[in-house]
């Protein structure tokens, strides 16, 4: 967490994080989500679990998205893949993916193979979703096979090759069943399985929660390493800012379906401007160093019935909150690079 700390205390001067070498360097995002609405159908209507969202995955970068539990990071997630469970769907606003087009106007075969060839995709609790009937290796033959691809041996090869580079025995692993592996190398399967057929776009919801600390330090430098190799565009999603921290280049922080703060990592956290994102980071003592510091944030997130109808969605939980504050919805103020979603931030800024 040396990356934490050190941000915290140079103000940002660090700049923006890890970027691609020069001359690899390319611009424009691999991904760009537009106004994008997602509601489920509950008892008490359809409800929005992500609200008018728009944002880009840059290309080539690292983007982390964090939030608290319930804040609809896997809802948006999924909607890359076009792949909201029901009572979910779409109700308005788009996802354009680099080389694949709108992908919420795919539909049967033509998705099913963009899923896993374009964008590669480690499902939350990915750990436990291993077919616990077959071995790793007879696991990765099907994805072949469903995906049409001539040569297996070279699929297997390829499967050997990365896990090797993750520091598993590829021969043991591929001739074992989900239950002879541990968390953080069943982590690992989980995302050769997204690479395995050459993804671009690789998407990790909560790839870290159940590991330990040590595990986790793994799997982010696995992350890291595989990313930058590969030259993907990368979406890490955690409830863990401190993990989100470590790893990714930009930071998306999501309140009640709506992104509220976006920013390179580095200046995100050396200097937030959002009243959430200022109460994440005071929560996190390892921003600090000193547990004693840490102070939690009040209140507890809504769910999506409780979501306030009108202005402000955190301004039942926010210290700064003014009468204005429950009129309207804050637009977005961007400065930069940065920007941001509250009234008085917004009055604040230079
Ligand atoms: N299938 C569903 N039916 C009804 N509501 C749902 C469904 N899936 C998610 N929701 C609701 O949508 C909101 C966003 O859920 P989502 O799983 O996207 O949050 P999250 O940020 O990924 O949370 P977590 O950190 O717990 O994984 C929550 O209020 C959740 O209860
Ligand atoms: S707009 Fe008002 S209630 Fe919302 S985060 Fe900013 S200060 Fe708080
Ligand atoms: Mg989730």
């Amino acid at each position: 967490m040396a990356r934490l700390a050190r941000a915290a205390r140079d103000g940002g001067r660090a700049g923006a994080a890890a970027v691609l070498p020069p001359g690899q360097q390319v611009f424009g995002p691999a991904v760009r989500v537009q106004d994008l609405t997602v509601a489920f159908r509950t008892p008490q209507g359809l409800l929005p679990a992500v609200s008018g969202v728009s944002m880009d995955l840059v290309r080539g970068q690292i983007t982390g998205l964090v939030g608290e539990s319930g804040s609809g990071k896997s809802t948006l997630a999924l909607t890359l893949l076009n792949a909201v469970p029901d009572p979910g769907s779409v109700t308005a606003g788009s996802v354009t993916i680099e080389g694949v087009g709108d992908v919420l106007a795919l539909h049967g075969r033509s998705l099913r193979r963009v899923r896993g060839a374009s964008i590669g995709y480690v499902f939350q609790a990915s750990q436990n979703s291993l077919n616990p009937l077959k071995t790793v290796g007879k696991q990765f033959l099907d994805l072949g096979r469903s995906h049409g691809v001539g040569d297996l041996r070279e699929l297997l090869h390829k499967a050997r090759t990365l896990l090797d580079d993750m520091g598993l025995d590829p021969h043991r692993v591929l001739a074992s069943y989900q239950h002879e592996l541990s968390g953080g190398m069943r982590q690992r399967v989980g995302i050769i399985l997204a690479l395995i057929l050459n993804a671009h776009v690789l998407i990790l919801d909560e790839p870290t929660t159940a590991l330990d600390m040590i595990s986790q330090a793994a799997v982010l430098n696995i992350i890291r390493k595989v990313h930058s190799e590969q030259h993907l565009t990368t979406l890490i999603i955690s409830h863990d800012v401190g993990v989100i921290g470590e790893v990714a280049d930009r930071m998306v922080v999501m309140y009640a379906g709506r992104v509220v703060e976006e920013g390179p990592t580095t200046e995100l956290l050396a200097s937030p401007r959002h009243p959430y994102t200022r109460g994440l980071l005071a929560a996190m003592p390892r921003i600090t160093g000193d547990i004693g510091q840490a102070r939690p944030l009040p209140g507890r997130p809504p769910d999506l019935a409780s979501v306030p109808r009108q202005g402000c969605v955190f301004r039942p939980r926010c210290p700064l909150a003014t009468q204005a504050c429950g009129d309207a919805e804050p637009p977005d103020t961007v400065i930069g690079d940065r920007r941001f979603a509250c009234f008085v931030a917004a009055a604040e800024a230079p």
